[in-house]
């Protein structure tokens, strides 16, 4: 081959070969701020219908959750019951009797966005046919149905290769010609904090499945292992900063805020903390009955904004001492968000140092309370406030 021709070839490989290294033209334009929705999961399991679906959407809306920047509403699990004879995946005909596209274009008409689940493997974590050997049909179809967004489990993966998995149902995505957001649900297993964005991943779990629970490791109902509660998810998420930015975010998992199984101060400190962390904020309660306190909680827009800060940078853990502990997210106009967190049994008094926050000493900023709504202090050097158990105060420093 002459020089030229090789030059030639040597271009055209890379140019085929780019999406498989690089992340791809398609996905890199998705999520450019850590998504915000609502999935069925956590409150709802397998007990998913066409029904509850719209109305979460219609409560979407009439909540304000849409106004404070909620968009996907996403069906988990179950949904799905079979495949015909062709190897199209069939929607459960009872709890979906008009079909998966009506009931996007229904969340469409409100101007939301729709997502659905599925798996890497032969089979969901509930038994449903999962996508294995059917990525570009599937793909196909979800893109004519209008999804937006789309959940991949690793249950039933065997002997796969996780990045080559997911690597697979992107570029049948892709191929599909739909933007869609790829959350990627592996559990953290793999490290897909180390290929999740080269493989087009929008967003990647870091761990197992979260409880409804502030503290533990605990069994679930069926005896099987295990679930984390909300500071032992936090604790996985330190040293990972520094994977996550616009387009492809790390997923400490679902909200659990109004499931019932915490305070509502609890409630108030698991949702800052995935506010500072970036994460995705997707609200897993049911949204058609929420007291006004949860509601407030889950539309706070002076901590949403922390979230979906334009920078993309995600907050980390910048000092701890015993149960106390300082979180710390540097925001697009040079300030920064910072979170007091409390996990030991009684109210503390807690500091956090400009050093630490990554300004200089002499530098003084005005410091405001994202729960109070207000401005506190002007102060240099130094912030403190006193914290109850379990509790948080979450303040951005402006200089
Ligand atoms: C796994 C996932 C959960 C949920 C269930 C559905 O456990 O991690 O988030 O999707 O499967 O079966």
């Amino acid at each position: 081959m002459s020089t030229k021709r090789v030059v030639i070839a040597a271009l055209a490989l890379v140019f085929l070969a780019a999406p498989l290294f690089g992340q791809t033209s398609v996905s890199a334009k998705l999520a450019p701020t850590p998504p915000m929705g609502w999935n069925s999961w956590n409150k709802l399991a397998c007990n998913v219908s066409e029904g509850v679906i719209k109305q979460m959407a219609d409560a979407m809306v009439a909540s304000g959750m849409k106004d404070a920047g909620y968009q996907y509403v996403v069906i988990d699990d179950c949904w799905q019951v079979s495949r015909d004879a062709h190897g199209e995946i069939v929607a459960d005909p009872q709890r979906f009797p008009s079909g998966i596209k009506a009931l996007a274009d229904y969340v469409h008409s409100l101007g939301l966005k729709f997502g659905i689940y599925s798996d890497a493997g032969s089979k969901t974590c509930e038994g449903r046919p999962g996508g294995l050997g059917h990525e570009y049909q599937d793909a196909l179809l979800y893109a004519a149905w209008g999804v937006d967004y789309l959940k991949y489990d690793w249950c039933n993966t065997t002997t796969q290769d996780a990045k080559a998995s997911y690597a697979n149902i992107r570029a049948a995505l892709d191929a599909a010609g739909r933007p869609i957001v790829l959350s990627i649900c592996e559990w953290g297993t793999a490290k897909p904090w180390l290929w999740g964005k080269e493989v087009g991943g929008n967003l990647w779990r870091t761990t197992g499945d979260i409880k409804d629970q502030w503290e533990g490791k605990i069994k679930w109902d069926d005896g099987s292992c295990c679930g984390y509660g909300v500071v032992n998810i936090l604790d996985m998420q330190v040293g990972l900063e520094s994977f996550a930015g616009p387009g492809h975010w790390n997923d400490p998992d679902m909200l659990e805020v109004g499931n019932g199984g915490m305070t509502d101060l609890e409630y108030r400190s698991h949702f800052s903390l995935w506010a500072i962390l970036a994460a995705p904020l997707m609200a897993g309660n049911d949204l058609r009955s929420m007291r006004p306190e949860i509601r407030d909680i889950l539309t706070n827009k002076e901590v949403i904004a922390i979230n979906q800060d334009s920078l993309g940078s995600q907050g980390k853990r910048v000092s701890k001492d015993g149960d106390r502990e300082v979180w710390a997210k540097q925001l697009k106009d040079g300030s920064r968000a910072v979170i007091f967190l409390n996990r030991g049994p009684a109210e503390q008094s807690m500091i956090v140092t400009w050093e630490e926050i990554g300004y200089p000493e002499h530098l003084s900023a005005t410091v405001r309370d994202l729960w109070q709504h207000k401005d506190l202090a002007k102060t240099t050097g130094t912030f403190g406030a006193t914290v109850p158990s379990h509790g948080v105060v979450m303040v951005t420093a402006r200089p």
